[in-house]
């Protein structure tokens, strides 16, 4: 049976958009590959056992971000949130009406934070290892929605600056219920736009740029769009039009 608008609404966080979009070219978390593997089919709650997807493309070639800044990214802070979120989801699994409640509120902010984590470091090493050129049907779609292409970058990069020297996540995502494309930042992992699906994601917590560039956000963001991987971009792009579809706008 078809789902309504109400019930796609009510089921589409961030998290369950990003599986949504998790393709076949490119290992993903284990929710991702549960999903490929058994079409139709639900993955268990609190598995507990997410994989940490490779890096889709060698770190040695990235143009102005280090193998060795990648490299610890991956393994330190995207690796770090998937091996924290098994240990919450085992947690979580063992959950019951005696547990205190402080300790389900602290596991249940947790599982949100890392699950977020994981899902947005899979999309943003999704979308690096690229020539940084925009083009095809998402570059021709940002024009159209911003005036210019120039001009989306130019607020995007702004953005990103806006957040140099803190944390946070800069996202550009096909907006489902008023089908248009909008950049959104984000301050921790678990703050951004429900029912929107992320296209192009750049990580602005200091440990993507700090071992390379200081407290230099601007220079990161230049490298940033010099790895985008704009293939992906546009492949996400029309997978998210199928999901606005679903709503009906
Ligand atoms: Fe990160």
């Amino acid at each position: 049976m078809t789902p309504n608008r109400r019930e796609v609404l009510s089921g589409l966080t961030l998290t369950s958009a990003a599986v949504l979009l998790a393709g076949e070219a490119h290992p993903m978390s284990t929710l991702a590959a549960a999903r490929q593997e058994s079409a139709g089919e639900l993955a268990p709650a609190y598995s507990g056992q997410h994989a940490i997807a490779p890096l889709p493309f060698d770190p040695k070639k990235l143009r102005g971000i280090s193998e060795k800044l990648v490299l610890s990214h991956h393994e330190n802070n995207y690796g770090g949130a998937v091996r924290n979120l098994n240990k919450v989801e085992a947690a979580l699994a063992q959950v019951s009406k005696d547990t205190p409640p402080f300790v389900v509120a602290g596991l249940k902010e947790r599982e949100l934070t890392f699950s977020n984590s994981a899902t947005l470091h899979e999309l943003y090493f999704g979308n690096l290892g690229g020539e940084g050129g925009a083009g095809g049907e998402i570059a021709k779609a940002i024009g159209a929605t911003y005036g210019t292409l120039g001009r989306w970058e130019e607020e995007f990069r702004a953005t990103g600056a806006s957040l140099g020297g803190g944390s946070g996540w800069v996202i550009l995502s096909l907006e489902l219920s008023a089908r248009t494309l909008r950049t959104h930042a984000s301050g921790h992992h678990s703050q951004t736009k429900a029912a929107a699906l992320p296209l192009l994601v750049m990580d602005m917590y200091e440990h993507a740029y700090q071992m390379d560039y200081g407290a230099a956000a601007a220079k990161y963001i230049d490298a940033f769009f010099a790895n985008v991987r704009w293939e992906e971009v546009e492949r996400r792009y029309a997978r998210a039009l199928k999901a606005a579809e679903a709503l009906g706008s």
